[in-house]
């Protein structure tokens, strides 16, 4: 793209990292040394050669040991939100405690979670719901047995097996529908739009957070675009995120009404920072160098994505916000009509 359109292009981005202490914790490295190690380590050509493939199974069997040690909360699977840019465990809460907003809004009776994995938001949610009944559907197997392994006996809630691409009968008329970074992997958005607006009780709320690629995701720098592709395959989302247009678009051909969606980049960028010092401590260390041929393919890749991670969300920088960012953290709430 020419300098000038590009220059333009900054300048009518608006400060999206307005926070403060979002950009307190510093870089390990720059987005060109980041890309250096992962391209010696792993080759930048080898995974995106992983680019349109279903790797989905053998990523999330492979990562189990990754997610429950190192990534987050015990059993918690997605990105921390902390409003006020600091990292802290808390921030893992955050988006469940909006679907706790949405569960008193519509006063819900029933609640299903789609890609529940190994139970940490329907099982934060489900003892202070005595009243609400709580379902949790995730595709793999293993995230079920540690989903109930991990509830012990509550007893409002269930994990079951199986994918939203088809949600059982037996769990239509919920009030809440609720999705935390999961429908990324979704590959037919009409498909699955479908499936919520039929699973979803009239005058129902359905939640979504997740990454979502910029309108103008092609109009970021070209090293930006690299560490989103990066970061996208090496979580399995090897089709790419969607943009956030498609998912409003597909819901309302569904018949939902979206009522809001919000871009909260900012609040994902503490968090995405932490993980990124902490991959860099592995690209560093000769220990885990030797080890990384004896390691599980899939689980040893999350550490290019937390390296790369902040990158395509803040820009190369040198200070977030410099240049444009490539992928939005947001949420989506649509509603049922009645
Ligand atoms: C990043 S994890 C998020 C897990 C959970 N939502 C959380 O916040 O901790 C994504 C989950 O989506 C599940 N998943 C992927 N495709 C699915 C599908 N078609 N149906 C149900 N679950 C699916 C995966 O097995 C995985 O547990």
């Amino acid at each position: 793209m020419p300098q000038k359109k590009r220059a333009a292009l900054r300048a009518a981005t608006p400060d999206r990292f307005a926070m403060p202490h979002a950009r307190t914790t510093p870089f390990a490295m720059s987005l060109t040394e980041a890309l250096g190690h992962v391209d010696r380590v792993f080759g930048i050509d080898q995974i995106l050669a992983d680019e349109g493939q279903d790797i989905l199974k053998p990523y999330y069997l492979q990562s189990e040991p990754g997610y429950k040690r190192v990534h987050s909360e015990k059993g918690c699977m997605h990105m921390a939100l902390n409003p006020d840019g600091v990292y802290a465990t808390d921030g893992y809460f955050t988006q469940i405690r909006n679907v706790a907003y949405q569960i008193r809004q519509v006063q819900a009776a029933r609640v299903l979670e789609l890609g529940s994995g190994m139970g940490f938001n329907t099982l934060s949610l489900a003892p202070d719901h005595p009243d609400v009944q709580f379902t949790g559907l995730d595709l793999m197997a293993h995230h079920v047995k540690a989903a109930r392994k991990n509830a012990g006996h509550v007893p409002n809630l269930r994990f079951l097996q199986g994918s939203y691409f088809d949600i059982s009968p037996d769990l239509h008329n919920a009030d809440v529908i609720f999705a935390l970074e999961t429908l990324c992997y979704a590959n037919d958005l009409d498909a699955v739009a479908r499936q919520i607006a039929a699973a979803m009780a009239p005058g129902g709320r359905f939640v979504m957070y997740d990454g979502f690629r910029r309108a103008d995701f092609v109009t970021a720098p070209e090293d930006v675009q690299t560490a989103a592709r990066l970061f996208e395959v090496t979580t399995a989302v090897t089709g790419g995120f969607h943009m956030i247009e498609a998912w409003e678009a597909a819901l309302a051909r569904a018949g939902l009404v979206v009522l809001h969606s919000d871009d909260l980049s900012d609040q994902s960028i503490a968090g995405l920072r932490y993980l990124h010092n902490r991959a860099a401590r592995f690209f560093h260390s000769w220990k885990y160098r030797l080890l990384r041929p004896f390691l599980p393919k899939y689980l040893i890749r999350n550490a290019v994505a937390a390296l790369v991670g902040p990158y395509m969300i803040e820009g190369a920088g040198p200070n977030s916000g410099d240049t444009m960012g490539a992928i939005t953290y947001s949420v989506l709430v649509a509603e049922k009509p009645r």
